[in-house]
């Protein structure tokens, strides 16, 4: 499949959304997701992995209710990383057992919570263990718990140094080098730990990079497996494949990863000892299904090139803006005269959000001409880690978001967008 919506795709759905009544005038901004392109990726994740896994979609990556049940209603999991993203998860409809707990804060009560629901859990580090342990206890009534210790196999770090959760340093997890033999006593000593977590890093870690990880753990299972009557039950591989965000780019497939995954270790294909996948991606099925469509407000000249206002920045795209060396957001210009996107060209022009903050830029473009404040933006693969990051400075209202079906050409709501209210809600 194409990495991204289409330019007739993404004009198809404005003009129909539009036309509805759904996006209004008022509306300076607006988001859309295809759900088609969701539905493919989970199709390509889970053909990829084969049978028997349970395929989880990291909230934090993809909140929204609306677009979270359309992966429960097909049996999907959720990974979760705090109490917040718990109850989404529960409201969205996922049963308890497809729900994994991960976070490396989690209390004494969301332990406990979570195990009573029946979620897996994913414990950061011994002394959760310890908690776990005497939650176990003290409650008879959990009785088949399912829970695993976050292992970092220290493979170095990926291109992305703030994403990169696997280097020799890490605040995730148990540092694998180091305290190797203690991880493999505690499996020894908790007979109900009967599984193992890792997790790479999220963006700008390479397929190599993530097999590297999982050869590490292999390793490290078989010393757990040698000390233990019952084998480990569930390998949560966690997520990491990154999602391209540079026209031209194609960088990675579900289908790549799991060959070089299984080429190297054949037996986690095999899983004949009845073991179980858990995968917890998040961008490479989300980032690349949306698009954000904004209102040009302003055009400035100043210093040889152009300063385009528009109703996104900061708040929406926290990373780009914060460390926009290492983030990258396509940008094309929408002529609503020729309905066309503005060729490349000499202007310089650089894209601007709308807070008080001189970081708010997310992104500088050449174009042919000059845009108007009759063009709108559109800012590509906006589906993960933007919407789900908003941020409440200089408080402004996080935009109407869509989904269409390509499909059948419909559009609909799947969240409204904010009005006073919510904000004075939210403030008070
Ligand atoms: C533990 C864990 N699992 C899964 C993910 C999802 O990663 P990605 O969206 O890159 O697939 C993250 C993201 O940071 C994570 O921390």
């Amino acid at each position: 499949m194409e990495v991204r919506p289409s330019k007739e795709e993404i004009d198809r759905f404005i003009s129909l959304a539009t036309k509805q009544g759904l996006l209004r005038d008022s509306d300076n901004s607006a988001v859309f997701y295809s759900t088609q392109h969701l539905m493919s990726c989970v199709q390509s994740c889970r053909s990829a992995f084969g049978e028997g896994a349970l395929h989880t979609i990291a909230v934090k990556a993809l909140p929204f209710l609306r677009l979270l049940r359309r992966f429960s209603a097909i049996g999907y999991g959720a990974e979760v990383a705090s109490h917040g993203e718990l109850e989404i998860a529960l409201a969205a409809g996922f049963v308890p057992q497809n729900i994994v707990f991960d976070s490396p804060a989690k209390t004494r009560f969301e332990l406990e919570y979570a195990l009573s629901l029946g979620c897996h859990i994913n414990a950061d580090n011994f002394d959760e263990l310890e908690r776990i342990d005497a939650i176990l206890a003290s409650r008879s009534d959990i009785a088949a718990p399912s829970i695993g210790l976050r292992v970092n196999p220290q493979v170095g770090a990926g291109a992305i140094q703030s994403t990169s959760v696997a280097g020799e340093y890490s605040k995730f997890g148990v540092p694998l080098k180091e305290q190797g033999d203690r991880i493999v006593k505690a499996y020894a000593r908790y007979d109900w730990l009967d599984s193992i977590h890792f997790h790479i890093g999220s963006q700008g870690c390479s397929i190599d990079m993530l097999v590297d990880g999982a050869a590490e753990v292999d390793k490290l299972m078989q010393k757990i497996n040698a000390g233990r009557t019952t084998p480990i039950r569930n390998i949560d591989m966690g997520g990491g494949l990154p999602a391209s965000y540079n026209f031209g780019d194609n960088l990675a497939s579900f289908d790549a990863y799991a060959s070089a995954l299984f080429s190297r270790l054949p037996h986690w294909q095999e899983r004949t000892g009845g073991q179980r996948l858990i995968t917890e991606f998040g961008r490479h099925i989300v980032a690349n299904a949306a698009w954000a469509v904004s209102n040009i407000e302003y055009v400035k000249p100043s210093n040889g090139l152009h300063t385009v206002i528009c109703h996104l920045g900061a708040d929406m795209f926290l990373r780009k803006c914060y460390r926009p060396d290492d983030w990258h957001h396509e940008i094309s210009v929408y002529n609503q005269e020729s309905q066309d996107f503005v060729a490349q060209g000499k202007n310089v022009i650089k894209v601007a959000g709308p807070l008080c903050f001189a970081g708010d830029i997310i992104g500088e473009i050449r174009l042919a001409e000059i845009p108007s404040d009759q063009d709108r933006l559109i800012i590509h693969d906006v589906g993960g880690y933007t919407v789900s990051m908003w941020s409440r400075y200089n408080s402004r209202y996080m935009p109407v978001i869509f989904e269409y079906d390509t499909s059948n050409n419909t559009v609909s709501i799947v969240k409204q967008a904010e009005i006073a209210q919510d904000l004075i809600a939210f403030w008070s």
